[in-house]
Protein backbone atom coordinates (compact mmCIF):
# COMPACT_ATOMS: atom_id res chain seq x y z
CA UNK A 1 0.00 0.00 0.00
CA UNK A 2 1.38 3.43 -1.07
CA UNK A 3 0.68 6.25 1.41
CA UNK A 4 1.59 10.12 2.07
CA UNK A 5 3.01 11.76 4.50
CA UNK A 6 3.02 15.48 4.95
CA UNK A 7 5.04 16.86 7.62
CA UNK A 8 4.94 20.57 8.65
CA UNK A 9 8.05 23.12 9.81
CA UNK A 10 8.29 26.96 10.99
CA UNK A 11 11.09 28.66 10.15
CA UNK A 12 11.65 33.03 9.58
CA UNK A 13 13.57 34.59 7.04
CA UNK A 14 13.90 38.16 5.19
CA UNK A 15 14.15 39.03 2.26
CA UNK A 16 14.19 41.57 -0.17
CA UNK A 17 13.12 41.71 -3.57
CA UNK A 18 15.37 42.57 -6.53
CA UNK A 19 16.21 41.66 -9.40
CA UNK A 20 19.57 42.63 -10.36
CA UNK A 21 18.61 43.20 -14.37
CA UNK A 22 16.22 45.29 -13.73
CA UNK A 23 16.23 49.67 -13.21
CA UNK A 24 15.30 50.63 -9.49
CA UNK A 25 12.39 52.28 -11.28
CA UNK A 26 11.37 48.33 -12.36
CA UNK A 27 12.16 46.91 -9.52
CA UNK A 28 9.68 49.13 -7.87
CA UNK A 29 7.24 48.46 -10.07
CA UNK A 30 7.55 45.03 -10.27
CA UNK A 31 7.88 44.13 -6.84
CA UNK A 32 6.45 47.08 -4.71
CA UNK A 33 6.97 47.29 -1.49
CA UNK A 34 8.44 44.23 -1.14
CA UNK A 35 11.46 46.22 -2.97
CA UNK A 36 12.00 48.25 -0.03
CA UNK A 37 15.57 48.68 0.77
CA UNK A 38 15.38 47.61 4.19
CA UNK A 39 13.71 43.83 3.24
CA UNK A 40 10.99 42.54 5.77
CA UNK A 41 10.49 39.35 7.06
CA UNK A 42 8.04 36.16 7.04
CA UNK A 43 7.22 32.96 9.06
CA UNK A 44 7.52 30.61 6.33
CA UNK A 45 5.28 27.42 7.02
CA UNK A 46 7.23 24.22 5.32
CA UNK A 47 5.50 21.24 4.25
CA UNK A 48 7.20 18.52 2.54
CA UNK A 49 5.14 15.80 1.53
CA UNK A 50 6.55 12.13 0.71
CA UNK A 51 5.37 8.51 -0.55
CA UNK A 52 6.01 5.12 -0.14
CA UNK A 53 5.17 1.80 0.72
CA UNK A 54 3.95 1.13 4.21
CA UNK A 55 6.29 -1.20 6.22
CA UNK A 56 4.08 -4.57 7.32
CA UNK A 57 6.19 -4.27 9.73
CA UNK A 58 6.33 -0.54 11.12
CA UNK A 59 3.14 0.45 9.66
CA UNK A 60 4.62 3.93 8.59
CA UNK A 61 6.18 5.50 5.14
CA UNK A 62 9.61 6.44 6.93
CA UNK A 63 10.25 7.19 10.28
CA UNK A 64 9.69 10.99 11.28
CA UNK A 65 12.55 11.32 13.07
CA UNK A 66 14.67 10.47 9.70
CA UNK A 67 12.40 13.00 8.10
CA UNK A 68 12.91 15.68 10.81
CA UNK A 69 16.62 15.30 10.95
CA UNK A 70 16.86 15.88 7.26
CA UNK A 71 14.70 18.97 7.35
CA UNK A 72 16.44 20.30 10.54
CA UNK A 73 19.94 19.83 9.32
CA UNK A 74 20.00 20.79 5.70
CA UNK A 75 17.36 22.84 5.64
CA UNK A 76 16.12 25.20 8.65
CA UNK A 77 19.67 25.30 10.03
CA UNK A 78 20.35 26.70 6.58
CA UNK A 79 17.25 29.32 6.16
CA UNK A 80 16.11 30.10 9.71
CA UNK A 81 16.24 33.34 10.91
CA UNK A 82 18.40 34.20 8.52
CA UNK A 83 18.16 37.34 5.53
CA UNK A 84 18.06 34.89 2.44
CA UNK A 85 19.27 37.62 -0.11
CA UNK A 86 23.02 36.94 1.77
CA UNK A 87 22.56 33.27 1.19
CA UNK A 88 25.02 31.70 -2.09
CA UNK A 89 21.66 29.90 -2.85
CA UNK A 90 20.32 33.45 -3.96
CA UNK A 91 23.75 34.96 -5.26
CA UNK A 92 22.24 34.72 -8.57
CA UNK A 93 18.29 34.18 -7.99
CA UNK A 94 15.77 36.67 -6.50
CA UNK A 95 14.25 34.95 -3.26
CA UNK A 96 11.35 35.05 -4.31
CA UNK A 97 9.16 32.39 -2.14
CA UNK A 98 9.09 30.16 -5.45
CA UNK A 99 12.51 30.54 -5.79
CA UNK A 100 12.72 29.40 -2.36
CA UNK A 101 10.39 26.26 -2.33
CA UNK A 102 12.42 24.91 -5.56
CA UNK A 103 15.77 25.00 -3.71
CA UNK A 104 14.40 23.23 -0.78
CA UNK A 105 12.79 20.91 -2.84
CA UNK A 106 16.29 20.06 -4.97
CA UNK A 107 17.98 20.06 -1.06
CA UNK A 108 15.96 17.63 0.37
CA UNK A 109 15.94 15.58 -2.76
CA UNK A 110 19.69 15.18 -2.40
CA UNK A 111 19.76 14.86 1.41
CA UNK A 112 16.55 12.52 2.17
CA UNK A 113 16.06 9.11 0.33
CA UNK A 114 14.14 6.96 3.35
CA UNK A 115 11.12 8.23 1.49
CA UNK A 116 10.59 9.27 -2.14
CA UNK A 117 10.02 13.28 -1.99
CA UNK A 118 6.79 14.25 -3.56
CA UNK A 119 6.37 17.92 -3.10
CA UNK A 120 7.00 20.99 -1.27
CA UNK A 121 4.96 23.91 -0.42
CA UNK A 122 5.33 26.82 1.29
CA UNK A 123 2.57 29.19 3.14
CA UNK A 124 4.67 32.59 2.74
CA UNK A 125 1.16 34.59 3.89
CA UNK A 126 -2.09 33.29 4.89
CA UNK A 127 -3.00 34.30 0.97
CA UNK A 128 -0.07 32.91 -0.47
CA UNK A 129 1.15 29.48 -1.17
CA UNK A 130 3.54 27.93 -3.59
CA UNK A 131 4.14 24.16 -4.47
CA UNK A 132 7.45 22.65 -6.54
CA UNK A 133 7.20 19.19 -7.49
CA UNK A 134 10.52 18.66 -9.08
CA UNK A 135 10.35 18.28 -13.10
CA UNK A 136 11.00 20.57 -16.05
CA UNK A 137 10.18 24.61 -15.46
CA UNK A 138 9.86 25.72 -19.05
CA UNK A 139 8.77 29.64 -18.73
CA UNK A 140 12.36 30.41 -17.25
NI1 LIG B 1 8.07 38.84 1.19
Amino acid sequence: MKAYLTREYIFSASHRLHADGLSDEQNSSVYGKCNNPHGHGHNYSLEVTVSGQVSPETGMVCNLVDLDEAVQHTVLQRFDHRNLNMLADFAALVPTTENLTEAIYNILKQSFHSAHLEKVRIEETSKNSFEYAGGETPCR
